[in-house]
């Protein structure tokens, strides 16, 4: 069975949908950067296990609970970023090459980096009178919000959008598509010889 982890950081809508809807493998750990996220209390409501963690713990990988370890004596085989803000380091992406994947809900390149996240990417976009939106899935590189794009869809951004009405536009793109592609990919992937 192929192994899963999903980080979140906060409300955890995106990690419920993997949590409940993915086929190509289970997630067997929520792991999770502040204590008290709603996304904790939906993993444990769905018997995940979760593990919150500090920033040592994740830049760190000699520190005493670092996060590689863990995710290693796990046994994980991929790592799914659902709304999770800080970035990975680069120790954890040689670890997993290409078996980490993020959602942001922008088409990247445009309004992601440092900072872009959540309602402030929506106010963004609206201030910037876009006629469009959308969600993006990709495989996390070194870099903030870059890599490899797998999936992109697109929402309308009308003049009466506000950050609220765009963001529930992208919730349902996310909800719609993210454990769908997430599986497309793993399954891919799985397949693929080695190099
Ligand atoms: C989602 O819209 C996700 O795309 C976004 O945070 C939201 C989390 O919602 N991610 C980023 O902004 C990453 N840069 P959720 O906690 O309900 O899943």
């Amino acid at each position: 069975m192929t192994r899963i982890a999903v980080f979140a950081s906060g409300n955890g809508s995106n990690a419920e949908n993997l949590i409940r809807n993915l086929t190509c493998g289970k997630v067997v750990l929520l792991l999770c950067n502040k204590p008290g996220a709603y996304v904790l209390r939906r993993a444990r409501q769905l018997n995940v296990p979760t593990l919150i963690f500090s920033r040592e713990e994740l830049e760190n990988p000699d520190s005493r609970n670092s996060l590689s370890k863990t995710l290693q004596n796990n046994k994980i085989d991929f790592i799914i970023l659902a709304g999770f803000l800080w970035k990975i380091p680069e120790h954890l992406i040689r670890l997993w090459p290409g078996k980490i994947l993020n959602i942001h809900p922008a088409l990247l390149p445009q309004y992601g980096g440092p900072g872009m996240y959540g309602d402030r990417v929506h106010r963004t976009v609206i201030q910037n009178a876009e006629k469009e939106s959308g969600i993006t899935i990709h495989v996390v590189d070194p870099l903030y919000d870059h890599g490899q794009i797998i999936f992109q869809a697109k929402c309308p951004v009308t003049g009466s959008d506000t950050p609220e009405t765009l963001a529930a536009k992208i919730h349902d793109l996310e909800q719609l598509h993210f454990p769908k592609v997430a599986d497309r990919y793993i399954s891919q992937t799985l397949k693929a010889p080695a190099v």
